[in-house]
C-alpha cells in the first residue's frame, strides 16, 4: 500500500480511502505493515471513508498512547473491536475507569509469578494426560486439528488456575467452542469498522447465541460458588470472596470478570502455539535444534517444573513467535482530547490503531530481515537487536493495561511444547504457512492439520 498527501506540519500522510479500503479488505494484516512501512514509521491516516483511523507504529509513538498518556487514550467503546468485546464480557476488566481498576487489583495477584509458580507440577501432569488422547490417533495414523487439540491442552492447564475443579472439561470444551463462534463472528464488524453498530450484520446472531451458551455454562457455577466460595485461591472463588467498596461483588461484576478472563486466556494461548507447526515445518533447522533441547532438558518424560528454565532455545522460539503471530495484533484507543503525536495533530474523538503485528514486522525496527523466522533474535548475546526488541516488541501490550498472563502463557506454551515435542514428531497436510485471517484475534486462515508419529522414547499413555 503506498501512502500519499502533503505532510505540513501537524497533518498526517493520509492513505487514500480508494487505496487503504480494498487493500485492508484484501488483507487486513499486512496492509496495517505497508502503511507503516510506507510512511516510514510516522503516524499516517488510514482513509476507511466515514472513520479514519490514524496508525500508530513508531514504538515512541506506541509508549505515549499506551503508557505515558495512557488516561488521554481510553479503549472506547466506539471502535468495533471493543464494542465487539463488551458486548461479550460487560464491564470489567475489559473495560476502562474505576471498573476496570477494580478488577484488575482483584485480578492482578492471581497472576503474579510467585502464584503461577507454585501450580507448574499440577499445570504439567494436566498437560500430559490431556496429550495421552493423542496416542490413538498417532496410532491411527489420523489427521489432527492441531488448533482444537491446542484448545483442549491449554484448558486442561488452566482449569486448575481457574476453576479449581468446578467446571468439568466437557463444559469448558463447549466455552471454547462458543468462544470459537464469537472470535469469528466478528470479522464481518472488524472489516468494516464504519459501519453504524444498530445496522444488522452477518454474525450478530451467532454471537448472541454463543454468549448465552457461555452464561448458560458459567451462571450457575458461579452461583453455586457464591453459595460456598470455600477458600480456594482460583479465580472463580477469589471472586466469590471479593468485595468493592465493603460489598460483596454483583453477580453481574462476577460474571463480566469470569467471562473476560477465561476468553482472554485461552483464546490467545492456544492461537499462538496453533503458529508454531507450520513454521517449524518450514524451518527445519529450528525444528531440529528445538527438538535437541527437548531431548537433552526433558528426556522421555514427563516434562516438570524444575526444566522450564533450561529450555531456553525453547523460550527464544517462542518468544520469535509472538513477535510474528501476536495474538492481539490489533489494539484499538479513543482519543478523549486532542493531542500532538509525532508533530500529528490527533482530534477528539478519533481512532487510534496500534497494531503489535505491524510494528513486529517492519523493517524500519526489525531491519531488512524482518519478515522472516529467527529465534536468534532474541539470544542476549544479539545486542544489536536487544534495543529494537525492547522498543518495538509488545505482544502483551504495554501501560496499566498490560497483559495479566504473560508469566502463565510463559509456562503453559513451554509445558505443551515440551510436552508435545518429547512425544511426537509432526507432518503436516499442507506444510505452506497460512494466511492470517480477520478475527479478533491472529487466526490462520484454514485449519493446520497435521499427523502425529510416537517419538521411539515416548510411552504410550504414560500419564495412566
Ligand atoms: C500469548 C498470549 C497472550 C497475548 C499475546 C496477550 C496479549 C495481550 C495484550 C496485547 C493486551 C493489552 C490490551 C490492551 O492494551 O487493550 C492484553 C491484556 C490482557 N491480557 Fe493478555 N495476552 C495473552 C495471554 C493472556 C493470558 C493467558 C491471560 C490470563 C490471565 C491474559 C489476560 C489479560 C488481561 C486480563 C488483560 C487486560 C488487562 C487490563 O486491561 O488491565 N492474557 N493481553
Amino acid at each position: 500500500m503506498g501512502a500519499q498527501g502533503a505532510r505540513t506540519a501537524g497533518r498526517p500522510m493520509t492513505v487514500p480511502v480508494w487505496r487503504a479500503l480494498p487493500n485492508f479488505l484484501r488483507d487486513a494484516h499486512q496492509s496495517l505493515v505497508d502503511a507503516g512501512e510506507a510512511a516510514g514509521g510516522r503516524v499516517v491516516r488510514l482513509g476507511f471513508g466515514v472513520s479514519s483511523p490514524y496508525l500508530v507504529t513508531d514504538p515512541d509513538h506506541v509508549r505515549q498512547v499506551l503508557q505515558d498518556r495512557a488516561t488521554n487514550y481510553p479503549r472506547g467503546d466506539d471502535t468495533a473491536l471493543w464494542r465487539s468485546v463488551r458486548k461479550l464480557v460487560g464491564d470489567g476488566i475489559l473495560a476502562e475507569g474505576d471498573t476496570w481498576l477494580a478488577s484488575r487489583k482483584t485480578l492482578a495477584p492471581l497472576f503474579r509469578r510467585g502464584r503461577i509458580d507454585v501450580m507448574v507440577d499440577t499445570m504439567a501432569k494436566a498437560i500430559d494426560e490431556a496429550t495421552d488422547r493423542l496416542d490413538g490417533a498417532a496410532e491411527a495414523g489420523r489427521v489432527v486439528d492441531i488448533g482444537a487439540e491446542l484448545s483442549r491442552l491449554v484448558c486442561a492447564a488452566i482449569m486448575r488456575v481457574f476453576f479449581d475443579s468446578r467446571v468439568s472439561v466437557d463444559d469448558a470444551l463447549r466455552i471454547m467452542a462458543a468462544q470459537e463462534e464469537i472470535v469469528t463472528s466478528m470479522a464481518p464488524r472488524l472489516l468494516a469498522p464504519f459501519t453504524p453498530w444498530w445496522i444488522p450484520m452477518p454474525g450478530d446472531r451467532r454471537f448472541h447465541r454463543a454468549v448465552q451458551t457461555i452464561d448458560g455454562i458459567l451462571l450457575p457455577v458461579l452461583r453455586a460458588a457464591v453459595q460456598q466460595p470455600g477458600d480456594g485461591d482460583d479465580v472463580l472463588s477469589t471472586l466469590a470472596r471479593a468485595q468493592r467498596d465493603g460489598q460483596p461483588l454483583s453477580e453481574r461484576q462476577m460474571r463480566d470478570d469470569l467471562v473476560s478472563m477465561v476468553a482472554v486466556t485461552t483464546e490467545t494461548s492456544y492461537v499462538v502455539l496453533t503458529w508454531l507447526w507450520p513454521v517449524l515445518a518450514n524451518h527445519p533447522d529450528v525444528a531440529e535444534r528445538l527438538y535437541a533441547e527437548v531431548d537433552q532438558v526433558v528426556g522421555a518424560g514427563p516434562v516438570r517444573a524444575e526444566h522450564l528454565r533450561q529450555l531456553t532455545y525453547t523460550q527464544l522460539v517462542l518468544n520469535e513467535l509472538l513477535r510474528l503471530y501476536p495474538a492481539g495484533w490489533i489494539v484499538p484507543r479513543r482519543a478523549s482530547a486532542p493531542d500532538v503525536l509525532g508533530g500529528v495533530r490527533i482530534e477528539r474523538g478519533a481512532t487510534v490503531i496500534l497494531s503489535p503485528y505491524a510494528t513486529q514486522r517492519m523493517r524500519a525496527y526489525w531491519g531488512p530481515t524482518a519478515e522472516s523466522f529467527d529465534p536468534e533474535r532474541f539470544a542476549p548475546d544479539r545486542h544489536e537487536v536487544e534495543t529494537a526488541r525492547r522498543n518495538a516488541y509488545y505482544p502483551f501490550g504495554l501501560g496499566m493495561h498490560r497483559c495479566l498472563g504473560e508469566h502463565l502463557f510463559n509456562v503453559e506454551a513451554l509445558l505443551i511444547v515440551a510436552t508435545l515435542v518429547s512425544r511426537f514428531r509432526f507432518a503436516l497436510t499442507d506444510p505452506t504457512v497460512p494466511a492470517p485471517r480477520v478475527a479478533a484475534s491472529l487466526r490462520p486462515r484454514r485449519q493446520v492439520e497435521l499427523t502425529l508419529s510416537r517419538r521411539d522414547h515416548a510411552v504410550p499413555g504414560r500419564s495412566n
